[in-house]
């Protein structure tokens, strides 16, 4: 296998090519100490702040694409073939400002200017999606940029602002899209990279073969899709991590596809290539994607690796298992299908081989007429950690409960199905008082730990308040009762 031993994206305007790269470098420490582009700020080193945001360009189907993402969790490593735009490179026409800049200033939109750059980078993709977005789609993308100063209104209007300071058709990265995509077509050769020496390595595969075939090899090394956790190992935990094997790039991991009611979600798919399909088969999955961390993290976090870090509170875990999900598993060339619940054995255990990996997960689209929700418990509505989720998925027929998924993230050392709470609704009719009756199941099937985010009684509370909502929602109230930005929450 012809391998090449040194990394290639363009930076701004320029060609790179880098053979001495550490397996762990964040693209935040080359930017800011190898390239002295000190526009990109580091605030958290967490993926939490957005001071970092940079863009990244890359080719999917062919077409370019531009992302925000945090430069201080993503790895050098993960960029080879890509376009990394700084703040450095944004201009305006004859060297004036950049509408995205121009429009913070003029609003005020900036005080002491530490946030501002990831402002502007994640105002900027926005813009380029959106010219003429909505104050949602603008606080949806400004979910993982913090500012201490501004209080954010100024920022919002500067947001609403932009097209009204150059059209997007002129702004200088659509001009330049069809070179950048050739370069970048040009950086796609098809070749295994692998740069360094012994353990002190970082692998890109060429394909999912490829990988396959270097597991079986090195089952040991890290795997790392979109670095939004193993990113943190790093910064946070300065954990050792080579070899490192970059899965981000596989365009056959990053696809999704509808059969026969089935949706399939390839291990590489971050969650805003995935949030159309699935928020369209399964509608309850569009808003709690928008609350997973911000929109970098969205960009650049994936599903398989919210199901292959084996959090008991990942987010998507307890839906995808009330679903009656499957994952598919492969080492070198063998594949196999578990019931997804199977996957999480015991805290920090999983059904995992070593040189396995997650290839896509299997998610059956809930049958017509059953009952499919999803809440998350939060102390903060966005980019918050959670403390207790629920995930129902409930078919009731001429009154009667027929059947009955549910299950939770937050309550157990896994994410966990309550089965003695199914067992206590299914064959009942559909009513408050056979709710009530299925309470007492909770305290069989779960035992859960007080921590930073919430104490046991609390999570035991929430946990059965989330059954009750369910079933208003399903039966008592003609809208469901959601807690939206422009609206208060309704009293249960
Ligand atoms: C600011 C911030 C906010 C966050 N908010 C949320 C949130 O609201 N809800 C939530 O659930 N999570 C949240 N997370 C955690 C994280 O984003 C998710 O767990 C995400 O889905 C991880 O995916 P990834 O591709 O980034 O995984 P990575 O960090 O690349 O990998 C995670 C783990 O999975 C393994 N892995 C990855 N892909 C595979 C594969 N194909 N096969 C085998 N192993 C694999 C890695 O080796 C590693 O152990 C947040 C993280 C940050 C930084
Ligand atoms: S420095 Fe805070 S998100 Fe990167
Ligand atoms: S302007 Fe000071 S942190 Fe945003």
């Amino acid at each position: 296998m012809p391998a090449r031993s040194h990394l290639r994206f363009v930076l701004n305007g320029q060609d790179i090519s880098l053979a001495d790269v550490r397996p762990d470098e964040t693209l935040l420490d080359f930017l800011r100490l190898s390239r002295r582009l000190v526009g990109t700020k580091e605030g958290c080193a967490e993926g939490d702040c957005g001071a970092c945001t940079v863009l990244v360009g890359r080719l999917s189907k062919g077409r370019l694409v531009y992302e925000a993402v945090n430069a201080c969790i993503r790895f050098l490593g993960s960029l080879d073939g890509t376009h990394v735009v700084t703040v450095e490179h944004l201009r305006g026409k004859d060297g004036a400002l950049h509408p995205v800049q121009q429009a913070m200033v003029d609003w005020h939109g900036s005080q002491c200017g530490f946030c501002t750059p990831g402002f502007v980078m994640s105002l900027y993709a926005l813009w380029m999606r959106e010219p003429d977005p909505s104050v949602a789609q603008i606080e949806k993308a400004l979910q993982g940029n913090l500012c201490r100063c501004t209080g954010y209104e100024p920022i919002v209007k500067a947001a609403r602002a932009i097209s009204s300071y150059g059209a997007l058709e002129a702004d200088f990265l659509a001009a330049e899209r069809k070179t950048v995509t050739a370069r970048l077509k040009k950086l796609a050769d098809g070749v295994r990279v692998e740069i360094g020496k012994g353990k002190d390595r970082l692998i890109v595969p060429a394909s999912v073969d490829d990988l396959a075939a270097l597991l079986k090899k090195e089952p040991t090394a890290t795997i790392v899709a979109g670095s939004t956790d193993v990113g943190l190992w790093v910064t946070k935990h300065m954990r050792e991590i080579a070899p490192v094997v970059f899965i981000g790039g596989l365009e056959e991991l990053r696809t999704v596809s509808v059969k026969a009611g089935l949706v399939t979600i390839g291990a590489g798919v971050s969650y805003s290539e995935a949030f159309g399909t699935l928020a369209k088969h399964i509608p309850a999955f569009g808003p709690l994607i928008d609350r997973i961390g911000g929109e970098q993290v969205r960009n650049m976090g994936t599903i398989g690796g919210n199901i292959a870090n084996g959090s008991p509170i990942g987010d998507t875990p307890p839906p995808l298992i009330a679903l009656g999900a499957s994952l598919t598993l492969r080492i070198g060339g063998k594949r196999r299908t578990i019931p997804l619940e199977d996957f999480f054995i015991a805290y920090g255990k999983q059904d995992r081989q070593p040189g396995e990996f997650v290839e896509s997960i299997s998610v059956p689209v809930p049958a017509k007429g059953s009952f499919f929700h999803v809440h998350k418990i939060t102390k903060r509505r966005d980019e918050d950690i959670t403390a207790a989720l629920g995930a129902f998925n409930v078919v009731v027929k001429g009154g009667t409960v027929q059947s009955a998924r549910i299950a939770y993230g937050g309550m157990a050392a896994t994410p966990k199905r309550a089965k003695k709470v199914e067992a206590a609704l299914v064959g009942k009719p559909w009513s408050l008082a056979t709710v009530e009756a299925a309470l007492p199941a909770y305290e069989q099937d779960f035992a859960p730990i007080s921590d930073m985010r919430a104490s046991a009684e609390y999570r035991m509370l929430a946990a059965k308040n989330l059954l009750k909502r369910f079933h208003l929602e399903t039966t008592g109230r003609k809208a469901p009762v959601t807690v939206t930005r422009f609206q208060e929450a309704v009293a249960i």
